[in-house]
């Protein structure tokens, strides 16, 4: 079979070998194209065009399979913990014991934040969104830490931002929270684990002893290892992007923030809730927005449906909507919520328009109810996606800089005007502009 595709045009023919990946897909390599006869590739969004090849995450849209590192993520959420995970998907394989102990005693060591951190939080208007707190905060750690700067340093001194990033993003998170609600921060509590001691600095109060929900804890964990990565989406194909000009690793998870937080992408899990909540609010009434959904002369989409690559099922939403149930009967929780949840997904999957476009609940569709389960405010909801996807994140920039990936920058078809000469103020109509 041949190893390599024709391209004819005007006559003439362009090959392009084809490179062929672990799991056997293949891509045709462009690389060479534009040199060779002045074309480029047009793909808005992306949604055919392969950006890198990476050795973290294997997804598998038409069969619903996701795999850190050749782990299934459905092993992976069952018997490991988000920390090891991370070590994982950074560091690319499991951790010995050692190694292990070594890693999470790093990151204890580091949960403390500078306490200027407090002094930009002050900055903040009470009520700001916690996701622009955090990317700020984020993006801050290039002042307190300047040698982080040059991404160029050794390799321990990369480590070194790494494991800071680790240890102090649940910090920054619960800061962000406390601020919003006009709390005194909680300082890190290195006597609990990771989930635990962010549970504790989000809801911990100087007038009564905080005790830590097990249930709470695990199921956070959990639920943090199933959105660790998912290899080239918005907001890490972001992170590789910033960080491929040799921006710092803060600055370009700071990046990342900012991507994941829109509706389209990590920001569902938030909008699902309010959907849902509204819906409720008007009397339940659900058909209604399925039908919305369906216009195509309004904008509105069901929130929490559709995925750029699963095309079947989301392997993550099934997990999520499994821990939603053990969480909530655990927790005695009776959630109305969940209840309109289960019935919208159900009337979704029967319904042609959305068979037809392949469109099932995605990772935020049941994500959020966990989230309100525990406790966790719904402009949190975010935040959380941005806690469970650091290591992912870190373990694409760290692959892009070790893989010496030259800087990203995309090419365009230009369809504004042609040339116009400069007419001066007085002289301009809109008509001679035209
Ligand atoms: N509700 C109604 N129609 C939808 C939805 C939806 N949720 N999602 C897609 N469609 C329709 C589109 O209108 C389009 O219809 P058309 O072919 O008639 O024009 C078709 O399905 C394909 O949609 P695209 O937007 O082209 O698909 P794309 O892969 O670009 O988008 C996305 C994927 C952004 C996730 C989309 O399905 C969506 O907007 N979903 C709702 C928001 C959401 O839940 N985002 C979280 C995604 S998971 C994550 O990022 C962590």
């Amino acid at each position: 079979m041949s190893k390599s595709a024709v391209l004819s045009f005007k006559g003439k023919s362009f090959t392009l070998p084809s490179i062929e990946g672990k799991e056997k897909e293949i891509a045709l390599d462009i690389g060479k194209l534009r040199k060779e006869s002045g074309l480029i590739t047009l793909d808005p969004g992306y949604k055919n065009t392969g950006s890198t090849k990476s050795a973290i995450t294997f997804l598998d849209g038409e069969k619903g399979i996701l795999r850190y590192r050749g782990y299934a993520i459905e092993e992976l959420a069952e018997k490991s913990t988000f920390l090891e995970v991370a070590y994982l998907l950074i560091y690319g394989d499991l951790p010995q014991k050692d190694d292990f102990e070594q890693f999470k005693d790093n990151i204890t060591k580091h949960t403390l934040v500078h306490e200027d951190v407090k002094k930009i939080l002050d900055g903040f208007p009470s009520h700001s969104h916690p996701m622009g707190i955090l990317s700020s905060l984020v993006c801050a750690q290039t002042a307190f830490y300047p040698a982080s700067l040059d991404p160029n340093r050794s390799a321990e001194a990369v480590n070194l931002s790494i494991i800071r990033l680790i240890a102090k993003m649940p910090t920054f998170a619960a800061w962000a929270y406390k601020k919003e609600v006009g709390h005194p921060v909680v300082y890190p509590d290195n006597s609990f684990d990771y989930c635990g001691n962010f549970l504790k600095m989000m809801f911990a109060l100087p007038v009564k002893v905080y005790e830590l929900d097990p249930v709470v804890a695990n199921a956070l964990d959990r639920i943090l290892i199933l959105h660790a990565d998912h290899e080239q989406n918005c907001s890490t194909s972001t992170v590789r992007l910033v960080g491929s000009s040799r921006a710092s690793l803060y600055a370009s998870i700071s990046a990342g923030i900012n991507a994941l937080w829109g509706p389209l992408h990590g920001g569902a899990n938030q909008a699902v809730i309010e959907m849902l909540d509204n819906i409720i609010a008007e009397g339940g009434n659900f058909e209604k927005y399925i039908e919305k959904a369906k216009d195509k002369n309004d904008p509105f989409r069901l929130m929490g449906f559709g995925h750029r690559v699963y095309k079947n099922f989301d392997p993550r939403a099934k997990m999520i909507k499994k821990l939603a149930d053990e969480v909530l009967a655990k927790l005695g929780i009776h959630d109305r919520v969940l209840e309109l949840a289960k019935k919208l997904e159900e009337s979704v999957l029967r319904d042609e328009y959305f068979i037809e476009k392949k469109l099932f609940p995605n990772v935020d569709f049941y994500s959020g109810i966990i989230y309100k389960a525990m406790g966790i405010p719904i402009e949190m909801f975010t935040v959380m996606f941005v806690l469970g996807r650091l290591p992912g994140w870190i373990a694409h920039w760290k692959e892009m800089r070790e893989n010496n990936e030259p800087i990203g920058r995309p090419r365009q078809i230009y369809v504004g005007h042609g040339h116009r000469p400069y007419i001066s103020v007085d002289k301009r109509t809109k008509e001679k502009q035209s």
